[in-house]
């Protein structure tokens, strides 16, 4: 049955599309372009009559035409959609009846094969021919197998040379948009070295493992008693031969490295099994497994797979609302990185109990998977670190991808200036913008030799093999990550490393440093450390983020007839300042059960509504409370009188600037605000109305916005909210359990 049009519009995208080869791809393509109307005209040519005869009663064509000359003429689009090394015997035959304003492009999985072949028949790649491909397909082949879904959801990567034009490449971006892709860019090359990991090894692989099997002697046998891993894992051996035999001639160089370097460690396994190396096994396995768990998380740096950013959660909140319960919120962000960085630094087995399973605490687990340190878990907050020593890291095999996180990217970069291997450091797009000329200097100071990229942003390139020298420096900002990334460095520096701070700032490295047995010196405001020690591995227990708890304790201060605990909080007096300050501001905080677990001290708080009423912030509060102001803003917003933050400049170059996005978003809810360069003045008692609020992908910006409807008098809806799950997984249920009107909507 031919599918239904659907084009509405005004002209569509191209007036006459050519597919050469009706497959799978060509097929589904044809289908997709004719239902979503992105086409005048889709004109088919198969060399197989069998095929040709059924497109268009699949739909998949408006018509069908007899050759390749008669499928040029009067095409503005030509989609090769042939097995890869079928190209240059079409190509041959297309070049004479090309139309000269008509763009060209392919399907093909090896894109350096297709621009040789163009390049064979032209002469040069000439700027109407923009290679593509579809990262999208089946075990099935065929045109009985077209369906019009085939690329919704998946990727479609276009690779432009120099001199393919970019309204080419934009026109051909939103015909595969229409059909539901999402597209990307990158080099022939880079796609090939991609493609040739992540698709045709996993291929080559499969192919070879079910003949193998197949050509046992008792096969029979095999393949009866063969169960759901053996299916799920040789699915693609289904796959056509034909075209996965010309991929692998296509794409064999890059195939070839790919081979090599699986046989290597296939090998290693091979080794570690025969010799009862269990520790390798473990450390391989849970390796790939936590790869696999996070697949969509952990590699969002390479642009093949998702990222947070591509990932559009809103939420959705009602207004009003009082709130009550007995909680506790996920661990420490904080204290999360550094157990794992230490642990996996000492020697002997970490055990950590209340980790934070969000991603940024998770990158920083993932990366030291990458440099070869066997970490299992996390379980319900339980992970097991088997440390390797100060000298124990390996060689990662690829850029360190840390996410969302400033924290892991700045302790790395004091770690890795130490360690004897080169290493890059890469992030999602707000970590990009963030300033790490804070560490790179100091660090190059004692020796490093660090590349960044303009203005000191990431990535960063840390070469290894330098030897460290201590220095003293004095921060010219309260930065915990400065300080942190300094001490690391200095654990291997030649001498004393010190670091003053301009005022307190969290002290869980020092905190934890000890706890693993480091002496750090402390004088006043300078802390110090002696190079060449070693760690010993202990038991972490990590409180509730203080951080998290933050919105909690707004939420039941501003909202009426509300009564709240929060369980276990950590109590760290550099982390209190948002306490503090709200009690300044009149709430009615109860700390309860103080005490001290693992170095950090712990308390169960008890919240109640309160009439909140405006401050002069004190400065030495501001880096007691960084975190905290955006919910502050909205405490502020709902006492009387004026609030008056200054002293805060830092907040600028956090995940997002958090004085201009908080006050946009207050403003977006006819709350008006007197933004200053270091800090902001809130008049209170303003009525915060309803409306759409950019969170600006910062996880702080969107739960404070959550915690205002509890005082406003309309639904507010805040986007972008995915980063909300770098540091607090499971906020929407949680705030929801205590009386948050919210939902989310979208993928998470
Ligand atoms: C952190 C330090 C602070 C804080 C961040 C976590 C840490 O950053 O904002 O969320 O874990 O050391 P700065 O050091 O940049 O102030």
């Amino acid at each position: 049955m031919p599918w239904p049009r659907c084009w509405v519009g005004e002209s569509p995208l191209f007036q006459r599309v050519a597919i050469i080869g009706l497959g799978l791809i060509g097929g589904s393509l044809g289908a997709a372009i004719r239902r979503s109307g992105l086409a005048g005209r889709v004109v088919g040519f198969d060399q197989r009559a069998d095929d040709l005869a059924l497109a268009v009663e699949l739909g998949v064509a408006d018509e069908v035409v007899p050759s390749v000359a008669a499928a040029a003429q009067g095409a503005d689009l030509v989609i090769l959609a042939v097995p890869v090394r079928a190209n240059r015997a079409v190509l041959e035959a297309l070049r004479p009846h090309l139309p000269a304003d008509v763009l060209l492009t392919d399907v093909g999985s090896t894109k350096s094969s297709f621009v040789a072949d163009v390049q064979a028949v032209f002469g040069d790649w000439p700027a109407n021919v923009l290679p593509g491909h579809p990262i999208a397909g089946s075990e099935r082949s065929g045109i009985r197998a077209a369906n019009p879904d085939l690329f919704a959801r998946h990727k479609t990567i276009l690779t432009p040379g120099p001199a393919n034009r970019s309204e080419d490449v934009e026109r051909l971006s939103a015909l595969w948009r229409g059909c539901g892709a999402q597209v990307l860019t990158m080099t022939v090359a880079h796609h090939d070295d991609v493609l040739a990991a992540t698709s045709h090894l996993p291929h080559l692989i499969a192919f070879s493992l079910v003949d193998t099997l197949a050509g046992e002697d008792e096969n029979m046998d095999i393949f009866r008693y063969a169960a759901g891993g053996f299916r799920d894992f040789t699915r693609i051996a289904a796959s056509d031969p034909v075209m996965w035999h010309d991929i692998f001639l296509s794409n064999r160089d890059a195939v070839l490295r790919g081979i090599d370097h699986f046989t290597r460690d296939l090998d290693q396994l091979r080794t570690a099994i025969a010799n009862g190396d269990g520790a390798t096994l473990l450390r391989v396995f849970s390796r790939a497994k936590a790869a696999r768990d996070h697949f969509s998380k952990m590699l969002s740096g390479q642009a093949y797979v998702t990222n947070n950013s591509d990932k559009q959660v809103t939420f959705q909140l009602q207004p009003g609302g009082s709130v009550h319960g007995d909680i506790r919120v996920p661990g420490d962000k904080s204290i999360s990185h550094r157990s794992i960085m230490l642990g996996a630094l000492a020697d002997g087995i970490t055990e950590v109990k209340g980790f934070l399973e969000g991603e940024d605490s998770l990158a920083t687990l993932q990366a030291f998977r990458d440099m070869g340190v066997t970490i299992e878990g996390p379980d319900n907050g339980f992970v097991r670190i088997h440390g390797v020593g100060m000298h124990g890291l390996q060689a990662p095999r690829g850029p360190l991808y840390v996410g969302n996180s400033g924290t892991a990217m700045r302790l790395f970069a004091g770690l890795l200036a130490a360690q004897g291997f080169d290493a890059e450091l890469t992030g999602d797009a707000s970590l990009t913008k963030r300033p790490m000329a804070r560490v790179a200097d100091p660090l190059r100071a004692m020796g490093a030799v660090i590349d960044t990229a303009e203005g000191g942003r990431p990535p960063l390139r840390i070469r290894g093999g330098q030897p460290l020298t201590g220095i003293h420096y004095e921060m010219p900002m309260a930065s915990a990550q400065v300080k942190s990334c300094l001490l690391l460095a200095g654990l291997y520096a030649d001498g004393v490393t010190s670091v003053t701070e301009p005022a307190p700032t969290r002290d869980h490295t020092e905190r934890m440093l000890a706890g693993f047995g480091y002496h750090v010196h402390r004088d006043g405001a300078t802390a110090s450390v002696s190079g060449g020690g070693s760690l010993t591995a202990t038991a972490i227990d990590v409180p509730a983020d203080i951080s998290s708890a933050a919105f909690f304790l707004v939420a039941a201060s501003i909202a009426p007839d509300s009564d709240l605990i929060l369980r276990h909080v950590g109590m760290n007096p550099t982390r209190i300042g948002v306490i503090n300050i709200l009690r300044q501001m009149g709430a009615s905080i109860e700390v309860l059960d103080e005490r001290e677990i693992g170095g950090e001290p712990v308390a169960d708080l008890r919240v109640r509504s309160a009439e909140l009423h405006g401050i002069d912030i004190p400065e030495d509060q501001v880096p007691l409370a960084i975190d905290e102001f955006p919910v502050l803003f909205i405490a502020a917003t709902c006492a009387t009188g004026r609030t008056v933050l200054r002293g805060a400049e830092e907040l600028r170059v956090k995940e997002s600037d958090r004085i201009q996005v908080m006050a946009d978003g207050l403003a977006a809810l006819g709350v008006q605000t007197t933004v200053t360069p270091d800090g902001i003045i809130i008049d209170g008692g303003q009525t915060l109305g309803g409306g759409t609020i950019d969170s600006h992908g910062d996880h702080r910006i969107a739960m404070s916005f959550a915690v205002a409807s509890l005082r406003a008098t309309d639904a507010i809806t805040v986007r972008d909210c995915a980063n909300v799950a770098t540091s607090f997984p499971g906020f929407v249920e949680l705030a929801a359990g205590v009386g948050i009107h919210i939902s989310a909507k979208g993928e998470a």
